[in-house]
């Protein structure tokens, strides 16, 4: 019989089945369901060799692990493993995209599925190597392919640290699914810090033709504003118009925080008929994870569905997650000034939906004890919101000794009303403000036998509160 975990699990996020896992990679949709691949090492809860763990849903929530799809075995895959990339769906086969990480030298590889169960590596591996890239990028950084398909043709993102330090992310084009030549710098980066760009995604928006949304993880990314960019490491995103024929980006304005919360890199997206979805590592690089004392370290975000309105990118939950709710109750709102606690809305696996029109010191707390919970604090004056995690079991504590307890989150200004779509899963929240334009991706371990209750304190007017319990 498996133990009682001690945190409680999630169950509505993809969690790693064992040890370690980063990265979401290839995220598809074949054979009848959902496909995610998680950057793995089932050999400890720390980072290692690494492997694809394939996973498998029908309804973008529920995820059941298939086993290994990629295990590093080739020489151009050791000793560090394969490391993250993307999959297409080709005439009924299964490509994947992929980083064959050796010592000193990142080169990138494919392998094909016929059933999506079994992957074979293709025998021309690595099909991009040191021969392919220009003089003016470095083979030992250069990974994470994102494929896209247009007019049968595939083609390839790749980022790659260049020889003067700057990064960048460059284009490959396929002649057929297993051989590529550079096409383009499409962007650079000068990060004072050196950190390099990982991940890079594009999503072409339904409808737009060329247009769509540019995003890419970041190591040591900062910027002034105490506001923003509160990460070690950051992902990002920009509207623009990219020509794959060309080989060009033209960016729209300036680039934004994919998500404000604590836990929350290397997106990916997927187009899924006229909607598109993403996905998230729950986590973060260079800190601890309090989950390993039950045996693993690593979770997705909750699947989103994500848009471009106004310029900015929204996030909302697919419609498969309201179909999965054992029961529902409906709150009616209220005014107050004080303290209340609703009993109707604690537990550990909820969705709650509601607005609030904040006051004096509006404060929500989702507390599993006197000083232990998720504490979203209204600051008026600020036009800010200042969410922190408290007295967790065990702290989270980053390398650089940067705070990992609060995060600042800027409303628009002018704001009255504040709209929540909190999702609570055990460990694995996801709280999306004002109809998704913000969101806040975050972990949080409660003592145990913690059970989140709902508290509101201050001067504050909530709306209805639609809760799902699952
Ligand atoms: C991003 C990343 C990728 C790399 C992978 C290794 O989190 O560093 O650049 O391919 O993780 O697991």
């Amino acid at each position: 019989m498996s133990k009682e975990p001690y945190y409680p699990r999630p169950r509505l996020h993809l969690v790693a089945h064992k040890g370690w896992m980063n990265d979401p990679n290839g995220f598809s949709k074949g054979f009848g369901k959902y496909h995610l691949f998680g950057q793995s090492n089932p050999d400890g809860c720390a980072f290692g060799r690494i492997r694809w763990a394939h996973y498998v849903s029908e309804d973008l929530f529920r995820w059941d692990y298939l086993g290994d799809a990629l295990v590093p075995e080739e020489p151009y895959e050791l000793p560090l493993g394969c490391f993250s990339g993307g999959a297409l769906m080709i005439a009924g086969e299964m490509h994947l995209y992929y980083t064959g990480a050796s010592e000193g030298a990142q080169r990138q590889c494919h392998a094909v599925s016929k059933d999506g169960i079994h992957f074979e590596k293709d025998p021309r591996n690595p099909i991009i190597g040191e021969k392919d890239l220009p003089a003016d990028y470095l083979v030992s950084d250069f990974r994470d392919p994102k494929a896209l398909l247009q007019d049968g043709k595939v083609y390839l993102l790749l980022a790659a640290k260049r020889r003067d330090g700057d990064s960048a992310i460059l284009l490959f084009e396929g002649k057929d699914p297993s051989s590529f030549s550079f096409k383009s710098e499409i962007y650079r980066l000068h990060n004072p810090s050196g950190g390099m760009i990982e991940c890079p995604d594009f999503h072409f928006l339904p409808g737009e033709g060329r247009r769509g949304i540019l995003i890419h993880s970041v190591q040591y990314w900062k910027e002034g504003d105490r506001r923003k960019w509160q990460n070690i490491h950051s992902n990002r995103y920009v509207p623009g118009t990219l020509d794959l024929e060309e080989g060009t980006f033209l960016p729209e304005g300036e680039w934004e925080e994919v998500d404000q919360g604590f836990d929350c890199y290397a997106f990916q997206t997927l187009r899924d008929g006229e909607r598109t979805l993403a996905v998230s590592w729950e986590g973060m690089w260079d800190r601890n994870y309090p989950s390993a004392r039950d045996g693993y370290a690593g979770s997705f975000t909750a699947l989103r569905e994500i848009s471009l309105e106004g310029g900015k990118l929204v996030q909302r939950f697919p419609k498969e997650l309201e179909r999965l709710a054992r029961s529902k109750v409906h709150l009616p709102g209220f005014s107050g000034e004080g303290s209340f606690h609703l009993p109707e809305m604690d537990g550990n696996y909820r969705r709650h939906r509601f607005s609030i029109r904040p006051g004096k010191d509006t404060v929500l707390r989702l507390l599993s004890g006197k000083s232990h919970g998720i504490e979203v604090r209204f600051l008026k004056e600020e036009g800010e919101l200042l969410v922190s995690r408290l007295g967790m079991e065990e702290s989270i504590v980053e390398v650089d000794h940067s705070s990992s307890v609060s995060r600042h989150l800027l409303l628009p200004e002018g704001m009255e009303s504040v709209s929540f779509d909190i999702l609570l899963d055990g460990t694995a929240v996801d709280i999306l403000v004002n109809g998704g334009r913000h969101s806040f991706s975050l972990l949080y371990y409660p003592p145990k036998d913690g059970t989140l209750d709902f508290r509101l304190e201050g001067a504050f007017s909530i709306s209805d509160i639609e809760t799902d319990i699952f």
